[in-house]
């Protein structure tokens, strides 16, 4: 299956697994790429640029295909050590940089100079049109669907991608709800070149994570996500859990007085309890509405294997068969 993505970044199936922190890690990021997706690092996972070398290095052993790093730019106390992180990326030759939570024009740059390709994730037209004229080769469109930062806008993929279609000159991956065939179908015929999954990738046996994380995705519906953090301007679409009604709680209570330091305690610094130790209600963990849809642990060569064959049947199968005479 050709599109622009697979063009753009040298991969067989136009189907990126999207930065996830504690998660990808590279036995996540070298099953997607030797799927023939593309595969990415999640930059700041690992504590220090150093660290990150290691790790790219340790995925380079898995895979000779290409794979990028996330570089994610969200509110922190003490802001991480991001030049040394970009020089690292840069030293490493990674091909592809996925980044996300603000814009990126400050590094751009010097990843551009370097011939690194960049994609910008948004959850918004007028960011993803900010991020085309700043110089992104792509964009990866963020529906309200996503697990993680949604935004502030509330905008599904049905509306929000046709309308990025109809604005952008450069590629761009649907991601949020996407899971299966129908959903990569679906997003190209919204105008996208692809997909980006986070949730659907974290439920596969390569993910480095405890099997408690898995099994709480495969258990859950498509109406067991919460939005926390809506007060803060810091949205994130979690997995409920005993932790994240504590939260919820402490947000109603706050109204608009909520500060961070009202629920630092249940959302700092939760995800190594969550996703190495497998205590899943440690605090919030982000999670997308397609939990829904899965329901699975496949290896991610079935995932992306299935997803293509299944694709390829649905367009010339049940969509040809609609086709007036
Ligand atoms: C557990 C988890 C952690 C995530 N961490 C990050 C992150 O650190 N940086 C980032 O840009 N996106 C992060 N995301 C968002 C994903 O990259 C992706 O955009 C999102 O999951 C797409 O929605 P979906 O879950 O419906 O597929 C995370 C998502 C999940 C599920």
């Amino acid at each position: 299956m050709k599109t622009r993505i697979t063009e753009l970044f040298g991969i067989d199936a136009p189907i990126i697994q999207g930065g996830m922190h504690h998660v990808g890690r590279a036995e996540l990021a070298a099953a997607v790429s030797e799927a023939g997706g593309l595969g990415i690092i999640t930059g700041l996972t690992q504590p220090t640029p150093q660290a990150l070398a290691e790790e790219i290095g340790r995925c380079r052993e898995m895979t000779d295909r290409p794979f990028g790093v996330n570089l994610t730019f969200l509110p922190a106390v003490t802001p991480p050590d991001y030049p040394g992180y970009v020089a690292t990326i840069i030293e490493n030759e990674i091909p592809v940089v996925e980044t996300a939570g603000r814009n990126p024009e400050a590094w751009l740059p010097k990843l551009k100079e370097a011939g690194i390709k960049v994609i910008h994730k948004c959850t918004s037209v007028r960011h993803a049109l900010k991020a085309q004229q700043i110089g992104c080769d792509a964009v990866s469109v963020d529906g309200f669907e996503c697990g993680g930062h949604p935004g502030e806008d509330d905008i599904p993929n049905f509306v929000l991608l046709p309308r990025a279609a109809d604005e952008l000159s450069i590629p761009f991956v649907a991601s949020g709800g996407m899971a299966d065939a129908r959903s990569l179908v679906a997003a190209l015929a919204l105008g996208a070149d692809g997909v980006n999954m986070g949730t659907r990738f974290l439920a596969t046996q390569e993910a480095p994570v405890h099997a408690n994380v898995k099994q709480a995705i495969v258990a859950a519906g498509e109406r067991d996500t919460r939005l926390i953090m809506r007060p803060l301007r810091n949205t994130e679409r979690v997995l409920l859990n005993a932790s994240v009604e504590r939260v919820l709680t402490i947000e109603e209570d706050r109204g608009p007085e909520l500060a961070f330091e009202d629920i630092a305690d249940e959302v700092s610094g939760v995800y190594r309890s969550i996703m190495e130790l497998g205590e899943v209600d440690a605090g919030p963990f982000s999670c997308g509405m397609v939990a829904g849809l899965i329901s699975d642990i496949p290896t991610c060569a079935e995932l992306v294997s299935r997803i293509v064959e299944e694709a390829e049947t649905l367009i010339c199968g049940r969509l040809a068969s609609l086709g007036v005479e």
